[in-house]
């Protein structure tokens, strides 16, 4: 510390000779400095400053990107083993450079050199400035004699000096996923991270929110949320230091996984994004909501298919004569899909249960004996689309791909086996296997072309953790299993480029936004209890807009009404996977209503702006807004899960409308012969009232919900 506060006062004196490097959105400034040492350090991150010369006023700060073996006593962002043997790493600035790709976005990258050792760190960030959203990476090399070995590779290391840090992390298990859960950090270090390899966010999901001085509201407060883009093992250290400041280190989770780098070779982590809100927690999931429309999802602009899955309805047992009755379901429903799930495929080990056929992409002769090729004309005919389930990275030993291939899957050469779910992860650091991977889909798409979706299942963690073919570098296996991976993504995406696919993994285990540049939307959740959807939509939509939420409707928790679970459905992307047969004419009807209305709203829901009314987990009560980009269309949802006897309910003030504007509110998505509060022809409010007032929205009867239509006139 004694260092950084002579560099300081270096920085008062000589402040005006050192390099300042400035990434800004419209109102994020992050400003990078040099010292006197010729080391880079993080000066200031916050609001942004639009006074140029007070930068100069901002103190020297500490060092951007700390590395190991070096004076710092706390978690460095970069460690390395010289091939001398030598763990230590001094970093200088060289240069930087900034580009301008389009308005909106600032490329900004610094290199950093190593004063002893011939290793290059380059520091990369783009900012996107309407969107006041920072990605940023780190680039590694070197041009040593022989390797060099990296125990600690961030993509980004920020740091905070404040009087409090409030960290919310989301986590919890299959069903349970990403509850939100707040704490205070002190001295010393928490972190979330995951070991799970594939399937990773089973556990914890990758991304988090951080309120600083004080706890942040949904309108109010300071706070960051950050994410990283990287489907397998991450890790996100916060630190508290001596003096009470906090650095957090975010990337790839380093454990178990030592990689070599040759001299020449470059290591590009994976991307960490972030927003910083100035005025709580809603403004900075709507950041992250463009952002992520605007530049990283796959077809992040476009339109998203309502659809019907037989998962629940017939689970492994199906024919084609069920299959077809579901069509006309789906049909009836008014839906754009049908999407067949699980276990269409295997005749040595037919998949008729979880426990064979994983690997054996060919149809049950004597369950589907027309093919795939009879269900999508069969849909075609009816006029809707095909979507197909496939896992394609996992085997069941019971398979035929498992007896001719052992080699390609990730187990132990001198261990018995274990499983999760009966199965197996391939070892996709293989290149033969990603091949294999990638002709699953492409043989699928050229033998029946039209099939117009793929739902993408990954039910296993990395277990039995070795590689058969990395021999001697098993520490590289969980990076370039996900390296592996993507390989295959990107193939498909390059040969289908316009073709959507849901990304799944047993639920939650999946919900990164690198994933999301191959996938168009990821399954939340197995657990499709309205209630729980209300709290599982709730945690991930801090993240992710509502177009990328996969949302059913099913038969879990049938205490609720058809018309509950189908509103709280509707915040995303809209589905069923349930039988006519279990509803009666009234539900069938409401359904049929509800399916209408959510395609007249679809710009609303899955490209407007989202504000979170009233948190579930504040009470008994909750209420989500989106809003249209232009501001004359909303849509409401309210939900009554357990109110007490008796309760006081208070006008909930909704967000985001046009104050001086006149505005109908009609209660929209009501049963066959209910009535609406607001009247059959709805209410009209000014948007000044409907934000200041608000509207009664809540009840005391137990499940209740409404949906609620506000139309500019
Ligand atoms: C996982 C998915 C489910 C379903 C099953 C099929 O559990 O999360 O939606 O597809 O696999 O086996």
């Amino acid at each position: 510390m004694l260092t950084y506060a002579l560099c300081m006062s270096c920085s008062l004196l000589f402040g005006a000779e050192h390099t300042v490097i400035e990434i800004s959105t419209n109102n994020i400034g992050l400003v990078l400095r040099t010292g006197n040492d010729g080391r880079l350090y993080q000066s200031y991150l916050g609001k942004k400053l639009t006074h140029k010369d007070d930068i100069l006023h901002l103190p020297l700060g500490t060092e951007a990107y700390i590395t190991g073996g070096m004076e710092d006593y706390f978690e460095p962002a970069l460690s390395v083993v010289n091939t001398d043997g030598n763990p230590s790493l001094l970093l200088k600035y060289i240069g930087h450079e900034v580009k301008k790709p389009e308005a909106n976005v600032t490329e900004t990258v610094v290199t950093l050199q190593g004063d002893k050792y011939p290793v290059t760190v380059k520091l990369y960030y783009t900012a996107y400035q309407k969107e006041n959203v920072i990605k940023t990476w780190t680039e590694i090399s070197h041009r040593e004699k022989k390797p060099i070995v990296m125990n600690r590779y961030a993509s980004s290391m920020l740091h905070f000096n404040k009087s409090s840090y409030l960290l919310t992390e989301f986590s919890g298990d299959w069903a349970t996923e990403v509850r939100a859960k707040e704490q205070p950090l002190a001295f010393g270090k928490k972190i979330i991270d995951t070991k799970l390899g594939a399937r990773a966010n089973m556990h914890c999901s990758p991304f988090f929110e951080l309120a600083f001085d004080a706890p942040a509201t949904e309108t109010v407060g300071e706070v960051l949320v950050g994410t990283l883009g990287w489907t397998g093992n991450f890790r996100f250290t916060f630190e508290v230091d001596n003096n009470g400041a906090l650095r957090v280190v975010s990337g790839i989770n380093p454990w178990a996984s030592d990689y070599d780098i040759k001299a020449g070779e470059t290591f590009r982590t994976p991307d960490f994004y972030f927003t910083y809100s100035f005025t709580g927690k809603g403004q900075a999931s709507r950041n992250l909501h463009d952002w992520a429309r605007n530049y990283q999802i796959k077809n992040g602009k476009g339109d998203r298919m309502t659809l019907l899955n037989n998962w629940e309805a017939t689970y492994f047992n199906f024919n084609e004569e069920k299959l077809l009755h579901l069509m006309d379901n789906a049909v009836e429903l008014g839906v754009d899909m049908f999407l067949l799930d699980d276990g269409w495929f295997g005749n040595k080990y037919p998949r008729s249960s979880d426990r064979q056929g994983l690997g054996d992409w060919k149809e049950t002769a004597d369950k589907l004996p027309h093919g795939i090729g009879y269900l999508t004309e069969a849909a075609h005919k009816k006029g809707i689309k095909f979507g197909l389930w496939i896992e394609p990275e996992m085997v069941n030993p019971k398979s035929e791909l498992y007896e001719k291939h052992p080699d390609w899957v990730i187990h132990m050469p001198n261990r018995e086996e274990y499983y999760f779910r009966n199965q197996l992860v391939l070892d996709l650091t293989n290149p033969q296997v990603q091949e294999y991977v990638f002709g699953i889909v492409d043989r699928l798409m050229t033998q029946y072309p039209d099939i117009a979706y793929f739902k993408w299942d990954c039910n296993s963690p990395i277990t039995n953790i070795y590689s058969p073919y990395l021999k001697d570098k098993q520490s590289h296996l969980y990076v370039d299993f996900v390296r592996g991976l993507y390989n295959v993504l990107e193939r498909i995406n390059a040969k289908y480029p316009n073709l959507p696919m849901m990304l799944c993994s047993g639920g939650g285990g999946r919900t990164d936004y690198e994933a999301l540049k191959y996938f168009t939307e990821f399954w939340p959740s197995d657990n499709t209890d309205p209630i729980e959807r209300l709290f599982i939509q709730w945690g991930y939509s801090q993240v992710f807009p509502a177009k990328v939420l996969s949302a059913h409707v099913t038969t879990w928790n049938s205490k609720s009404s058809i018309k509950f679970r189908t509103d709280v459905a509707m915040m995303g992307r809209l589905g069923f996977d349930i039988k006519l047969e279990d509803m009666n004419k009234g539900d069938e009807a409401y359904c049929r209503a509800a399916v209408e209305n959510y395609n007249r709203l679809k710009p609303v829901i899955l490209d407007g702006d989202m504000y979170r009314l009233v948190s579930p987990y504040e009470g008994n009560h909750t209420a989500t807004m989106y809003v249209g980009k232009a501001g004359d269309h909303a849509v409401l949802f309210a939900f009554d899960i357990h109110p007490r006897y008796a309760e006081k309910s208070l006008p909930v003030c909704l967000q985001g409308l046009k104050p001086d504007k006149m505005y109908r509110a009609k209660e929209i998505n009501l049963m066959p012969g209910a009535r609406s509060s607001l009247g059959a022809d709805g209410k009209r409010y000014s948007g000044e009232f409907l934000m200041n007032v608000g509207l009664n929205l809540f009840t005391t009867g137990q499940l209740n919900s409404r949906v609620i239509e506000i139309t500019e006139e």
